[in-house]
């Protein structure tokens, strides 16, 4: 009894601040209670529209076509869901997801130049050919959570990874681990800048405590020798062992010669460190337990699959004076139009663009001004796990100066049988050069690449494989997108509504190119919508 009769107080409160303000006043003071959500929220403060944001004001939840199931299409229509929108998604795949794809045995690919591939990955095997780490702040982990999607770690940088400059003559071509290479720059490093500090050459920024402190700390830092010993780096083993220590007085062999202090910077390797320090990249990472794909099936699962019709390409959509309108050719060719309140384009720009609408020259020049990146990978599957048992690598990756870019170690199924690798994951002219070759011909190219840093059972051990390349893949067409502005007018026009025709995707973010970026966006048109319905 005093539940109901505080609801029905809250009630006609909202209900006379709405006679009294408008809508918006109205709105907004929902937004004050926590009943209704603000514009532009951050993601930390967004709030899903909820059933009872109309049992409180008597609106109903409206109709909504989604255009593309990957990850900000089906965050739209599930977060739209919550408060009962009747959401409806269009996918031109036969599956939800988008780049969001884990490649298994079975899964094909024909990509836009008519080539098919047909994994044949052993069961329990699989590559995340879209996105395979998962930040610790990304909202992407909310998702995890709220739909039961169970994590595992992703290991990103590993100390016992190489990193492989060809071209460096003062690495003569040999791969160096990551460990080795910390050790001798930030040694080097530790000992320069002790030494000056020691000499005064710092005297104008430093006091006689700061430079105290600061040799202290470049000990420790660097592990170089003393003010006796010069503060000279001689090399530790930091570096790792060329003969492992053992029992009773087996010491072990540290790895040596050390690198002379102008090899160790004209080898390049310090410019990797960089990587890690990213906020995006730092460990720890995370991936969902079986594959990427998880999510969006999870999102799909959650939405109703009635909900989602897969082979849905969109031919044309139309804003009309109460509503819109989207025309598409179904899976079985007929040509269908449906018509909803509001229209959400989660599509990816550029191929939005191609469809016809009445949206205005300015939004096709706008989706026109991204800039799609051509992306590639390749997933390697081995009969052993040689990286483990020969190399003692659990994961992580090895940046090179090849064609390759980077090759992933497995971060699932440590000390099993077989194993799969991402034998490169590279972007821009790189990708091109890989793409356009048949997947035979990319294999070969990566594994000669390979076995220039893990020898010979890159080939030998090698049994099933399969590329992507995410530029010539229908309905997506890049792995990701680049705005040469994000402040200028096309970015702006993009981020609010064509009339009743939203657009969403990790592209409308500042986090493109990750999933956080999809939800995010998706989280702001949903809210967008639910404002507009709840001030009409
Ligand atoms: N988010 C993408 C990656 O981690 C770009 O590689």
């Amino acid at each position: 009894m005093a539940a109901e009769q505080s609801a029905g107080s809250r009630r006609a409160f909202l209900r006379s601040v709405g006679v009294a303000g408008g809508a918006g006043v109205l709105y907004s003071a929902m937004g004050a209670l926590g009943l209704a959500p603000v514009p532009d929220v951050r993601a930390e403060e967004y709030r899903a529209p909820q059933r009872n944001d109309f049992a409180l004001t008597g609106r109903g939840g409206k109709k909504v076509l989604v255009l593309g199931g990957g990850i900000a299409g089906l965050a739209t229509a599930y977060e739209l869901g919550k408060a009962g929108y009747d959401c409806q998604i269009l996918e031109a795949k036969d599956r939800p997801g988008g780049r969001n794809w884990t490649v298994r045995g079975g899964t094909a690919l024909t990509d836009l130049d008519g080539r098919t591939q047909t994994a044949s990955f052993t069961k329990g095997q699989y590559m995340n050919a879209g996105p395979a780490r998962l930040p610790q702040s990304h909202v992407t982990l909310e998702y995890c959570r709220e739909l039961g999607v169970e994590l595992q770690v992703f290991t990103n940088q590993n100390a016992n990874a190489y990193i492989y400059h060809e071209s460096s003559a003062a690495l003569a071509g040999k791969p160096m681990r990551w460990r080795t290479a910390k050790a001798d720059v930030y040694g080097y490093l530790s000992e320069l800048l002790a030494k000056a500090t020691d000499q005064g050459a710092l005297d104008a920024r430093l006091t006689p405590q700061d430079k105290e402190r600061l040799i202290a700390f470049l000990q420790s830092f660097g592990a170089i020798k003393g003010k006796a010993g010069g503060y000279a780096y001689t090399g530790t083993d930091r570096r790792g062992y060329s003969a492992e220590p053992g029992a009773a007085f087996d010491d072990g062999t540290v790895l040596s010669p050390v690198p002379t202090l102008s090899d160790v910077i004209a080898s390049g390797v310090g410019q990797r460190f960089a990587f890690e320090l990213g906020y995006d990249q730092a460990m720890l990472m995370f991936q969902p337990v079986g594959g990427m794909d998880a999510i969006p099936y999870a999102l799909a699962k959650a939405i109703g699959q009635n909900r989602i019709t897969y082979g849905a390409k969109a031919l044309e959509v139309k804003d009309l004076p109460d509503g819109a309108e989207v025309t598409y050719k179904d899976v079985g060719g007929r040509t269908r139009t449906q018509r909803a309140d509001f229209v959400v384009a989660a599509m990816p720009p550029m191929v939005m663009a191609r469809l016809k609408h009445n949206l205005g020259t300015d939004i096709t020049a706008a989706l026109k001004y991204a800039v799609p990146t051509p992306v590639g990978k390749i997933g390697l599957e081995y009969r052993s796990r040689w990286w483990e048992t020969d190399e003692h690598i659990y994961g992580g990756i090895t940046p090179t100066d090849t064609d390759l870019a980077t090759i992933w170690y497995p971060s699932y199924g440590h000390q099993g049988r077989r194993g799969t690798l991402i034998g490169y994951y590279n972007f821009g002219a790189n990708a091109v050069a890989y793409s356009d070759l048949p997947h035979a011909h990319r294999l070969a190219r990566a594994v000669s690449r390979g076995v220039k840093i893990h020898g010979d059972k890159y080939r030998t051990e090698l049994d099933h494989s399969f590329s992507v390349a995410w530029h010539r893949t229908p309905h997506i067409e890049a792995g990701w997108v680049d705005w040469p502005s994000q402040t200028g007018p096309e970015y702006k026009l993009l981020n609010q509504p064509a009339g009743h025709v939203y657009f969403a995707g990790d592209w409308l973010s500042h986090v493109i190119a990750w999933q956080h970026g999809a939800f995010s966006s998706a989280r702001k048109v949903v809210t967008d919508i639910h404002e507009r319905v709840m001030a009409a």
